[in-house]
């Protein structure tokens, strides 16, 4: 038995993107979780430690296996290939909690993907799937992959409920970027979910409709005039803002200065921002100072639109 240790990254990711509640992901570059994971003599997966962003241990994540999404999400895979050995993980958390980048997504990405590895991939990334959300069940409380799908497949993704275990991935064109700006706020994911409307009139639900279909296809026919006419969150948006005390000012300022579309990523505080290349540059310095300016520190992050999603690392 192999006591060597397999490190896995899956990366941060905007869930919904806008317009496609619970349906659409984008994967976010540079920013992610690792989990390692190795073989045990004792059955049964174990936590070993959990570090923060400064790599000091982390102190509020649970390593009761129970309760955390990395060890959940490793555990129904490595169970589903009856293992007669167990598996013991250590996660480095690189994204925030609580910030809407899919948080705890990325871990339980991270730690279905290192548990198939330590079997010498039995499964296709499309097979982990389904046990890397049930992870994310656990934490947000609902069976939604817009932040699981991207984070293992890197991209857009299209991954509605009704689907799953199927999903799409769309590729962006690559002129667009898209940036990531997070204030140092916390929202609570399963919370804010609770507290969303139920129901909505068909004029809403037609117009958001609308708005799917159209960013869709400026997606997909590289067509940035309908991709700026249709991002858009008209359902969603208005119920989680004044969540983000700073979002509509920075939105603001995003929209008037080239970004095609600029929303809440997640249940927030995360604000995203979908702008040509040339333009991230520019439009992240505005989001950064506006949000500096309304008294809330924060961080950014640019990526290119088709990043590459989970890996295994040397
Ligand atoms: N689609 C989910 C939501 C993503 O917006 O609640 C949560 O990160």
């Amino acid at each position: 038995m192999t006591d060597k240790y397999i490190t896995a990254f899956a990366p941060a990711s905007i869930g919904n993107v806008g317009v496609g509640f619970d349906m659409l992901g984008l994967a976010i570059e540079n920013v992610g979780d690792r989990v390692s994971a190795r073989k045990t003599e004792e059955k049964g997966v174990r936590i070993k430690e959990i570090y923060d962003l400064n790599g000091d241990v982390h102190s509020s994540l649970s390593k009761n296996t129970n309760e955390n999404t990395a060890s959940i999400s490793a555990n129904s895979l490595w169970e589903s290939q009856s293992q007669s050995c167990g598996l013991e993980l250590v996660i480095h958390k690189g994204i925030p909690l609580q910030s809407g980048m899919g948080s705890s997504a990325a871990s339980a990405v991270a730690g279905a993907v290192a548990a198939n590895a330590l079997l010498e991939n039995p499964l296709s990334k499309k097979e982990i799937l389904m046990y890397a959300l049930e992870g994310e069940k656990f934490a947000s409380g609902g069976l939604h992959a817009d932040n699981v799908a991207p984070s293992l497949f890197g991209g857009l993704v299209f991954c509605p409920q009704n689907s799953l275990p199927v999903t799409s991935s769309i590729k962006m064109p690559d002129t667009l970027s898209s940036i990531v700006l997070h204030p140092e706020l916390k929202v609570n994911t399963a919370e804010s979910r609770l507290k969303l409307k139920k129901n909505y009139s068909l004029d809403v639900l037609l117009e958001q409709q609308s708005y799917l279909a159209g960013f869709v296809l400026g997606v997909i026919q590289n067509d940035i005039t309908l991709i700026r006419e249709n991002l858009r969150d008209i359902l969603i948006e208005p119920q989680r803002a004044p969540d983000v005390p700073c979002f509509k000012k920075i939105q603001e300022i995003a929209l008037n200065n080239g970004a095609l579309g600029c929303s809440i990523s997640g249940s927030g505080p995360s604000i995203f921002a979908i702008c040509e290349n040339n333009k991230s540059s520019q439009l992240e310095r505005l989001m950064r100072e506006s949000c500096l300016n309304q008294g809330y520190d924060c961080q950014t992050w640019i990526s290119q639109s088709n990043s590459k999603g989970s890996a295994i690392e040397d």
